[in-house]
């Protein structure tokens, strides 16, 4: 539809279909048996409201959703489509690795490719708009919802929201309206800096390190045409996120421009009393709309206050006519006036949806993901397996079959391919023997904070075979079974971790350990045989001190999705290198939280070298650096990087590239590898304090044995740039030193002058 019929429409509207239009419900408003998201939402509308509403959530599969829409279409007075949005965080039913763990593969393409497989079935189950990519930057492992971020890296997290993006719209630009699916990004903003590690708390940050680290990733993901924006539940410098002037009209709308749909979180509006800067929802709804948020989720604030304020005179109705028309627009964008069902389709939702072709995408991402942290022994390392071995896979994860993060609603267990599974598959074509013995449950009741964690750990128990939470009696007979099993194995390939309502939304933890449960399998196991690969899951970095201490391989697999098993074992043995890095630190231990790479120097900075560190910005009870640090990653080969070569020591400035930057890459073994070689930049002296280090470039490079490559990298002046003590984003002149390495650690460096 032209834009003048939409302005036509609008004209058209009652007060109160426009205000309709910017009200979400539940999905369970419309379909039974649906799982909120949020919060119960203690009120209900009338089936001449519902038809008037604008748009609902959390509902997926084209038969249903396509008779949802029918009825709405028919029954709204201009007949006007619903918007259907879902949390589609890494996969609609073909689950891939967690954001976390695709940050980890340092690989653009791959994500996008990931991302269009996602729109590609959730279109055809109906969903127009996906909650993603969540844009956060975290360096609190303490927070649940590090799990949905790409980390604490803000370029690295900027070419994955490009990429997320761009696979999301998948081919909109070729065919507008008939391809992708909209992206909505939150959570607007610094939600990741939450106070104390835990949930919805506040965060204050600096403007400066808001514009540095934090804002970075949401503008990229803008820049890339992301359609919606969410704000985040989170207080920001003493104004919650959801009625943050600054944020929303100063930064959003008028420095970066945006004229999308702005929505708030679930229930965030309503949330405002709580924080109380508003004293009732009618209060609320009067700043959310002054502030520019389009949308309410799930508060009903706007269903049941903004006729009132309107009509009273208390808020201007070209408020609502803007945010009316920002909502139509991306109806309009999305084509849903010309087709409302918008390529759902039951038929093909059967055939399309988790097909070879997509397993085979999502499978190759899990062995892109995987961390090898440690592999030990020299010559008699332990991974890759080998032929005719004896193994046993012991712990809950060597059979569960949830492999997917807490935000994966429309995956299903039964999808997912499990460790024993794969191991069995590949046993006769790998030449190995395997036995398989959980050994113990997930976790202990005790560990548990809330009843839905416990329920939901039950379930895992009472709807699958693996003991989540196994009674005394039955916990020491799983282990002396699991204990037999590792004795009379070559290798012991323990699989351990979080449980996966351990970490995500509202699963804040004061603890980084695995469940002790698990734990005691893995030392129990270390009493009769030494030679263990452990493979951990978790939706977070979590404290290995105890893991590397019993283990000679120790491989990170994150929640790895529907194709865990097969992308494991496929690592495991050999048939794909390991070249996933840290996307994240690995904290020593949750003492050190928050931690990231990218810190400033102190004025005491603990010298490599000092034996007896005192009166220096050192802990005295544990190492200052973390067990692993941001972009380590082992591999099965051995790879050596050259010293850093530099086309200019002197650099002018000018609009293109001032200098590059080059190192070799030696694959030094006798396997063929992937290399993910990093760039670093550090401002050696400048007007404010700067990181000591900063990733600027990565690339994967893949080396036969004995092969070179040359890693070649484009250094500009806006790769030095940075928000100076006016505001402005300028590089400075002066010295800068360039590393090229394997991960964050790396001193291999060389330096230039910007004249
Ligand atoms: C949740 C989450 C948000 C999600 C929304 C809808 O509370 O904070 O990430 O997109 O509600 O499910």
């Amino acid at each position: 539809m032209k834009n003048e019929k939409l302005k036509e429409l609008l004209q058209e509207m009652t007060l109160k279909e426009k205000i309709f239009q910017l009200v979400q419900i539940p999905g369970r408003f419309f379909l039974e048996n649906t799982e909120d998201t949020g919060t119960a939402v203690e009120d209900s509308l009338t089936p001449e409201e519902l038809h008037l509403t604008g748009c609902t959530l959390s509902v997926y599969g084209a038969k249903d959703l396509r008779s949802i829409q029918e009825d709405c279409v028919k029954n709204h007075p201009h007949h006007i489509p619903i918007l259907f949005m879902a949390d589609i965080i890494h996969g609609y039913r073909t689950i891939y690795p967690m954001p976390l763990a695709q940050g980890a593969m340092f690989d653009d393409d791959l994500t996008e490719k990931l991302c269009a497989m996602a729109a590609e079935e959730m279109r055809l189950g109906g969903v127009h708009v996906t909650f993603a990519p969540m844009l956060d930057l975290v360096r609190d492992a303490r927070w649940g919802r590090i799990m949905e971020s790409t980390g604490e890296d803000p370029m690295l997290n900027c070419r994955l929201a490009k990429a997320t993006v761009k696979g999301f719209r998948a081919g909109e630009d070729e065919e507008p309206g008939k391809q992708g699916v909209a992206s909505c990004i939150k959570h607007f903003a610094a939600y990741g800096a939450a106070e104390a590690g835990r949930d919805y708390t506040n965060t204050e940050v600096s403007e400066h390190t808001l514009r540095e680290y934090y804002l970075k990733s949401y503008k990229a993901a803008i820049d890339s045409g992301a359609d919606m924006v969410m704000t985040s539940f989170n207080t920001l410098n003493g104004m919650p996120a959801t009625g943050n002037r600054w944020l929303m009209k100063q930064v959003l709308r008028k420095e970066w421009g945006f004229d999308g749909v702005l929505i708030s979180d679930w229930g965030a509006i309503g949330e405002m009393v709580n924080h109380g800067v508003c004293k009732d929802l009618r209060e609320a709804a009067k700043l959310a709309i002054e502030n520019g948020v389009d949308i309410d989720m799930c508060s009903l604030a706007y269903a049941r206050n903004l006729e009132d304020l309107v009509l009273s005179g208390e808020v201007d109705e070209a408020l609502v006519d803007e945010s009316c028309m920002r909502v139509l627009k991306l109806k309009n964008k999305l084509g849903l006036f010309e087709d409302p069902y918008r390529g759902a389709d039951a038929a093909a939702e059967e055939t399309n949806i988790l097909s070879a072709e997509h397993r085979a995408l999502a499978r190759r991402a899990v062995t892109e993901s995987l961390v090898l942290l440690k592999n030990d022994g020299g010559k008699e390392k332990l991974l890759p397996l080998g032929k005719g071995e004896k193994l046993a896979f012991v712990g809950p994860y060597a059979q569960s079959r949830e492999l997917h993060s807490m935000w994966a609603i429309a995956g299903r267990e039964e999808d997912c391919i499990s460790i024993r599974a794969a191991a069995e598959e590949a046993a006769s074509e790998e030449g190995f023997a395997a036995e398989f013995a959980p050994g113990a449950g997930m976790t202990r009741r005790e560990d548990l904070a809330t009843d839905s964690q416990e329920s939901a750990i039950e379930k895992v128990r009472h709807g699958s075979y693996e003991p989540a939470l196994a009674p005394d009696a039955e916990a020491e007979k799983l282990l002396a079974e699991a204990v037999k099993a590792a004795g009379r194995a070559d290798k012991v390939i323990v699989c351990i971790g979080e449980h996966r309502r351990m970490s995500g939304e509202g699963a804040s933890r004061t603890d980084l350990t695995i469940p002790e449960p698990q734990m005691k399998l893995l030392e129990s196991v270390y009493a009769v045989n030494k030679n263990i690969v452990t493979v951990v899951f978790g939706g977070r970095p979590l404290d290995l001190r105890k893991v590397c201490m019993y283990s000679k391989a120790v491989m990170f697999a994150w929640m790895p999705g529907t194709e865990g098993g097969h992308g494991i074992l496929d690592v495991l043995t050999g048939k794909c290198d390991p070249s996933g890095a840290l996307s994240v630190t690995m904290p020593y231990c949750v003492g050190q939280a928050p931690i990231c790479y990218n810190h400033y120097s102190t004025g005491r900075a603990k010298p490599y070298d000092t034996e007896y560190p005192i009166f220096i910005s050192a802990y005295i009870d544990t190492p200052t650096g973390p067990l692993f640090p941001f972009g380590y990653g082992l591999s099965y080969t051995e790879f050596a990087v050259s010293e850093v070569k530099l086309t200019t020591e002197s650099a002018v400035r000018a609009c293109g590239t001032l200098t590059k930057a080059e190192a070799c890459i030696t694959n030094k073994g006798e396997r063929e590898g992937t290399a993910v070689v990093q760039l670093y930049i550090r401002d050696d002296v400048s007007s404010t304090i700067r990181p000591v280090k900063e990733l600027k470039g990565y690339q994967r490079i893949s080396l036969a044995p004995g092969e070179t490559k040359k890693a070649v990298f484009e250094i500009t002046e806006e790769m030095l740039a940075f928000v100076n003590a006016n505001n402005e984003f300028a590089a400075e002149a002066g010295s800068f030193t360039v590393y090229i390495g394997l991960d964050s650690d790396t001193q291999n460096s060389a330096k230039f002058t910007l004249e």
